[in-house]
């Protein structure tokens, strides 16, 4: 009889939707413990729908800006979500920052594919800027474009203003006259991987062939420097290198200063964070939702030179970055980072699920992520 009434009292406990309840809610019972690996729901209680994401910090709030991805399929529906918190744990859902539109033909229009989306706080202006990587409706993968959209206000809404490839016409600082002056006959390279293959996406093979309309731009993140000036950096030249580019002084455009960096080494999900004076970026390998190592790169200067080092994870999964794929690094409190990544879950790309964990520095001032069941986050 307690038995039926145990099981009574469970069937209704699910109809109610408390077996819904992730990990994440219960810990937000107790205040500031974030729980990796979960589902996390919104002070609605409402799923979080928010993929690829960044967050800005801004007048003592974050705002957490990512994907609104669908229950099923693929392209975008909605746009960019946007939720906002005073303690990175509650997060309050604030709408569509940057919805798609509904007129054909439109750069953003319904079932283009939006992805990680980053927000940064032009000073100057007084705009938030978005930046974040387009392809266009029915083209799939093919546009490769970085897309800019602006604010007065950091939840939006953001108006679109343009899409495009990455400086064209321009040759990075870091290619040389010679590689400059070199004539690839592109149908010689058409088998990949080979060495000599190789050597010509090393030399910017594929720089040269996107040079008129600019350069490739996939995966990407933002960063503001102490100085006030601004970098994208994204995945180009078909994912096989990372370029970091300058903006112009407004952040919503280049300044037609950028570099390559790792030429062949196929990054994608760039983050990157400074810490006591040096730059420090976690990238992942290039398996589309499947999870892979982790790379990681510091360099003294945003301009390089850059150098790569083991893989920063640490712990259950660490060779398959805890089953996810960086997305952001995001400085808070004092001296303290949050690196944050998505357990892809292309099933239902809606419910793919957070990563976040404190990035920690070892004797020899080396950071490294070590998986953490649950972690209280102290904003300072
Ligand atoms: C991943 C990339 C994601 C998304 C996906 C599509 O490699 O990091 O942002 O583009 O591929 O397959």
């Amino acid at each position: 009889m307690k038995n039926l009434f145990l099981l009574g009292m469970g069937i209704l406990a699910c109809l109610l939707g408390a077996c819904k309840q992730t990990p994440k809610e219960k810990a937000n019972d107790s205040g500031k413990e974030i729980v990796s690996g979960a589902v996390w729901n919104d002070t609605d209680g409402a799923y979080i729908n928010a993929h690829g994401g960044g967050i800005l910090s801004y007048g003592g709030k974050y705002y957490w800006f990512g994907e609104h991805r669908p229950d099923k399929g693929f392209s975008t529906k909605v746009g960019v979500n946007c939720y906002s918190s005073d303690d990175l744990c509650n997060w309050k859902y604030e709408g569509v920052a940057l919805p798609v539109s509904e007129k054909a033909g439109d750069d953003i229009e319904v079932g283009c594919i939006m992805e990680r989306p980053k927000v940064i706080y032009n000073e100057q202006t007084k705009k938030f800027v978005m930046w974040f990587h387009l392809e266009l409706k029915d083209k799939g993968y093919a546009a490769a474009r970085a897309a800019v959209a602006v604010s007065d206000t950091p939840a939006g809404p953001y108006h679109f203003v343009r899409s495009g490839r990455v400086n064209p016409g321009i040759y990075p600082q870091n290619m040389t006259a010679e590689e400059q002056n070199m004539d690839w006959n592109q149908d010689k390279y058409k088998e990949w991987w080979t060495p000599e293959w190789y050597e010509a996406v090393n030399k910017g093979m594929f720089v040269k062939r996107d040079l008129l309309d600019g350069q490739m731009s996939r995966d990407m993140t933002l960063f503001v420097d102490d100085d006030g000036k601004a970098y994208h950096i994204y995945s180009s030249e078909e994912n096989l290198t990372l370029q970091i580019a300058e903006l112009s002084d407004d952040y919503q455009s280049h300044s037609g200063k950028y570099i390559r960096i790792f030429p062949g080494g196929h990054n994608e999900a760039p983050t990157i964070f400074k810490h006591d004076g040096m730059y420090w970026m976690v990238t992942s390998g290039c398996t589309g939702w499947d999870p892979n190592e982790a790379r990681m790169f510091s360099a003294p200067s945003i301009w390089g030179p850059w150098e790569q080092h083991p893989s920063p994870m640490e712990g259950k999964e660490a060779k398959k970055t805890f089953g996810g794929q960086s997305t952001y690094i995001l400085p808070f409190g004092d001296n303290q980072y949050l690196f944050m990544a998505d357990i892809w879950k292309p099933d239902s790309l809606m419910y793919s699920a957070y990563i976040w964990l404190p990035i920690q520095f070892d004797k020899e001032g080396m950071p490294f992520i070590e998986w953490k069941d649950s972690w209280k986050l102290d904003i300072g």
